[in-house]
């Protein structure tokens, strides 16, 4: 299958290209697109088979529930009930965003393949130009996990779309750099108060801010089988190992000399301070202690590792306040845990 990618931008006629993408997805296909958190690969919600093809592309596993992306408010109607005060107080405060809420599925609406084993649906209105634009000349609800290959980190660019999915998809819409960079939270509506199940780009901070507290189950990991089907399985690995190192310059230079002493290539992963540093490869994430830099870019430099041939990345912590809690989440998934110690 030849793969296009048709450029959306500002300054362009994008009639043509909504109108090859919704002829695809009308005809059962499936399209990637950006939204403001990284890109999606989208099927119509309640196509099955159309859906089947996403997890035939990714080799994703069958078991993992997909979010359903809308691009009118009103539609969460169409497919989740029992939605409460609380749930339409976070729609109108950051609904376009990156929050996907979790609620109770109204049976036989949306194809059984997107929530897999589950009685939920979890639904988000995304904030970007070309998602919402798509999803409104469709008028249908759009099935869409990240749009990369399953276990590779979230595409933030068309071309990561490209490199992992080239030939088994027919269209990626490119509208550049996604701008927040880690997918959206994932808030369980369904737990009184409501449970984050995967951390993201809308931060805890600010949820707490519309309802007052809510669970959080990354607090308390290891407690119960992850109710967040996706949060299981190997996430976010670049080719080399990968280990997470404080922020401390003296150590990282040190852990450098003596894995280099150990022949080893080593790749970093830190704030632009570090630049200084001599490893054999540098990719910044931005100035220290800014996690919303650090978000945008993680998946970027992530990627970049795979392009060189380091033997082992070390990747620079960061504090866990707003946006920080999800990088921090994907950069100990993308580790598998492991910490370099000296
Ligand atoms: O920002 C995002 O959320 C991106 C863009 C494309 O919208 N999408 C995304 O989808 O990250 P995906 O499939 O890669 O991750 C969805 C996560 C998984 O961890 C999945 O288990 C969880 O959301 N999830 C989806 N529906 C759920 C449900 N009904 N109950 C619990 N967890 C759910
Ligand atoms: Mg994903």
């Amino acid at each position: 299958m030849e793969t296009k990618v048709n450029l959306v931008d500002n300054f362009m006629d994008n009639e043509k290209n909504y109108k090859q993408a919704v002829d695809i997805l009308t005809s059962g296909g499936v399209v990637a697109f950006p939204t403001e958190t990284v890109y999606g690969l989208g099927a119509i919600a309640t196509d099955e088979l159309a859906v089947q093809k996403i997890f035939e592309a990714k080799g994703r596993p069958s078991d993992n529930p997909l979010i359903v992306h809308i691009g009118k408010k009103e539609e969460v109607f169409n497919f989740a009930t029992d939605i409460s005060l609380d749930a339409e107080k976070l729609m109108d405060a950051f609904w376009p965003g990156p929050l996907t809420l979790v609620f109770h599925k109204i049976s036989g609406v949306i194809a059984p393949n997107v929530t897999p084993g589950v009685e939920t649906v979890g639904i988000r209105m995304p904030d970007h130009p070309v998602a919402l634009g798509l999803l409104q000349a469709l008028g249908e609800p759009l099935a869409a996990p990240s749009a990369n290959r399953s276990g590779k980190p979230s595409p933030t660019e068309a071309d990561h779309v490209y490199k992992d999915l080239k030939g088994l998809i027919p269209l990626i819409l490119d509208g550049g750099q996604t701008g927040v960079g880690v997918e959206s939270t994932v808030l369980d509506m369904t737990t009184t108060p409501p449970t984050i199940l995967r951390p993201g780009g809308m931060t805890q901070e600010m949820i707490e801010s519309i309802i007052g507290p809510v669970n959080s189950e990354t607090k308390t990991p290891g407690k119960q089988a992850p109710r967040s089907p996706g949060m299981k399985y190997l996430h976010y690995a670049p080719e080399a190992p990968l280990y997470i190192i404080d922020n401390n310059e003296n150590n990282i230079s040190k852990a450098i000399a003596t894995l280099r002493a150990e022949g080893k290539k080593i790749a970093l992963i830190g704030p632009e301070e570090l630049e200084v540093l001599d490893a054999d490869w540098y990719f910044s994430v931005g100035p220290a202690r800014n996690n919303e830099a650090m978000a945008s870019k993680l998946y970027g430099a992530l990627r970049k590792c795979d392009l060189t041939e380091a033997d082992i990345i070390l990747a620079v912590e960061t504090d866990l306040t707003g946006v920080g809690a999800a990088v921090m989440n994907r950069l100990m998934k993308a580790a598998e845990g492991k910490r370099y110690m000296s």
